[in-house]
C-alpha cells in the first residue's frame, strides 16, 4: 500500500510517499522561511495562504518522483494537529477530499506522533517499549512509548518549549527566524569557557522543563556586555550548552525512573549537532540503545506523516466523512495501533548507537 502524507501544521509544506514493505519512494519540502522572515517569526495566515498554493505543484512532483500515478495511492495521512489551525486545514481539505475522489482511506495524524515515530523510516521494527524526547518549537517533552499509539508523558516543558527558546535567544543575539540553526552556528565561534548558565529545574527532583528564566539570564548577561560578534557567540555557546546539558540530564533521570533501555530523540531540535552528540554520550553512560531520525527527519516533513499514517491505516484507522483538525490535541488520547501483520519491513540507513557506537541500521 502506497501512503501519501501530507504535513502543513506550520510554516513547512510536507508531501512524501512512503510503503510498508519498500520504505520511503519520495519526499518533497517547500519551506515558507523567506516569507515569514521579515516579520521575525510565522504569521498563521500567510502560512495558510502559501500552503494551498504550494500543496498541488509539490505532490505533482513527489508522484513524479516516486515514479507513481494518484490511482496508485493506497491511502492518504494528513497532519490535524496540533499546530496552526489555518495551515493545519489546508492539508486536512486536500488530503481528505483526494482520499474522498480516489475512494481510498484517509487518515488524520497527530504531528507529535509523526516526529516521534520519524526513526521508524530507518528503523522499521524498533520495538516499544522505548523513552522519547521530543523537542520542537511548540513541545519539550519526554514520552514513555508503551506501545505504538500508547504514550505516557512523564515530564514536559512548564513554559516555553526548546525550540522556543532558541528562537527568542536568538532574536535577542540579532539572528534571524528561524533561530535554532542560525543560534548554533554562531556558537560554533563562541569561547567555551567565558559564561556558564544554570541548567533549569535539574536540581529538583521531576522530569518537567523550564526555559523562560534562562531566556531573561541570557538577556541580563547581554546587557553586560559590549554587544560585539564575539559576545554573542560566547553566549550563544553557553546557551547551547545549557540546553543541552538540561534535556541530558531529564534524560538519564528518565531512563533511570522507567529502567528502560532503549531512548529515540526527535523533533526539529535534535538537528542540533551538540545536542545528539550530548545524547550518544547519555546512551553510552546508561548502555542505552539510542535511535535518532537522519537531520532532514528531524525537523518539519511529509515522510514521517506517511509513515505514522500507514501504520495507523495497517491498524485499521480511517477518518469519516468530517475534515478534521485541531490546534490542540494530547498524544495520550491517540488509539493504539495494532499491527496485525507485525511491523513494516524495509531497508534504510539511519543513526542508531548501540553505546557510543555506531551500529548498523537494525536494532
Ligand atoms: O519540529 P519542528 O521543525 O517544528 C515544530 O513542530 O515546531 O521544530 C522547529 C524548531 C524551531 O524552533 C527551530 O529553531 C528548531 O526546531 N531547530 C533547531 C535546529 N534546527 C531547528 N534548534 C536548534 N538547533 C538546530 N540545528
Ligand atoms: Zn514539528
Amino acid at each position: 500500500m502506497y501512503v501519501l502524507g501530507i504535513e502543513t501544521s506550520c510554516d513547512e509544506t510536507g508531501v512524501a510517499i512512503y510503503h510498508p514493505q519498500k520504505g520511503l519512494l519520495a519526499h518533497k519540502l517547500y519551506s515558507q522561511v523567506k516569507l515569514h522572515a521579515p516579520y521575525g517569526g510565522v504569521v498563521p495566515e500567510i502560512a495558510a495562504r502559501d500552503h494551498i498554493r504550494a500543496i498541488t505543484p509539490l505532490l505533482r512532483q513527489t508522484l513524479q518522483e516516486a515514479g507513481l500515478a494518484l490511482s496508485d495511492l493506497g491511502g492518504i495521512a494528513y497532519t490535524a494537529g496540533p499546530g496552526l489551525i489555518g495551515a493545519l486545514l489546508t492539508g486536512a481539505a486536500v488530503g481528505h477530499s483526494l482520499a474522498f475522489a480516489l475512494g481510498i482511506p484517509a487518515v488524520a495524524v497527530h504531528h507529535m506522533e509523526g516526529h516521534l515515530l520519524a526513526p521508524l523510516l530507518d528503523y522499521p521494527n524498533l520495538p516499544p517499549p522505548f523513552l522519547a524526547l521530543l523537542v520542537s518549537g511548540g513541545h519539550t517533552q519526554l514520552i514513555a512509548v508503551e506501545a505504538l499509539g500508547i504514550y505516557r508523558t512523564l515530564g514536559e516543558s512548564l513554559d516555553d518549549a526548546v525550540g522556543e527558546a532558541f528562537d527568542k535567544v536568538a532574536k535577542m543575539l540579532g539572528l534571524g527566524y528561524p533561530g535554532g540553526p542560525a543560534l548554533e552556528r554562531l556558537a560554533s565561534q563562541g569561547h567555551p569557557d567565558r559564561f556558564f548558565f544554570p541548567r533549569p529545574m535539574t536540581e529538583r527532583p521531576g522530569l518537567d522543563f523550564s526555559f523562560s528564566g534562562l531566556k531573561t539570564q541570557i538577556l541580563n548577561t547581554l546587557a553586560k556586555t559590549q554587544q560585539n560578534p564575539q559576545d554573542k557567540a560566547d553566549i550563544a555557546y553557553a546557551f547551547q550548552e545549557a540546553v543541552a546539558d538540561t534535556l541530558a540530564i531529564k534524560v538519564k533521570r528518565a531512563l533511570h525512573q522507567t529502567q528502560l533501555k532503549r531512548l529515540v530523540a526527535a523533533g526539529g531540535v535534535c538537528a542540533n549537532l551538540t545536542l545528539r552528540a550530548r545524547l550518544r554520550q547519555v546512551a553510552e553512560e546508561e548502555k542505552a540503545d539510542l535511535f535518532l531520525p537522519r537531520l532532514e527527519f528531524c525537523t518539519d516533513n511529509g515522510a514521517m506523516i506517511a509513515l505514522a499514517g500507514c501504520l495507523r491505516l495497517l491498524s485499521g484507522q480511517r477518518e469519516g466523512a468530517e475534515i478534521q483538525a485541531r490546534a490542540r490535541w494530547a498524544l495520550e488520547e491517540l488509539a493504539p495501533i495494532r499491527l496485525q501483520s507485525g511491523p513494516p519491513r524495509h531497508a534504510a540507513d539511519g543513526e542508531c548507537y548501540r553505546g557510543d557506537e555506531r551500529s548498523t541500521n537494525q536494532p
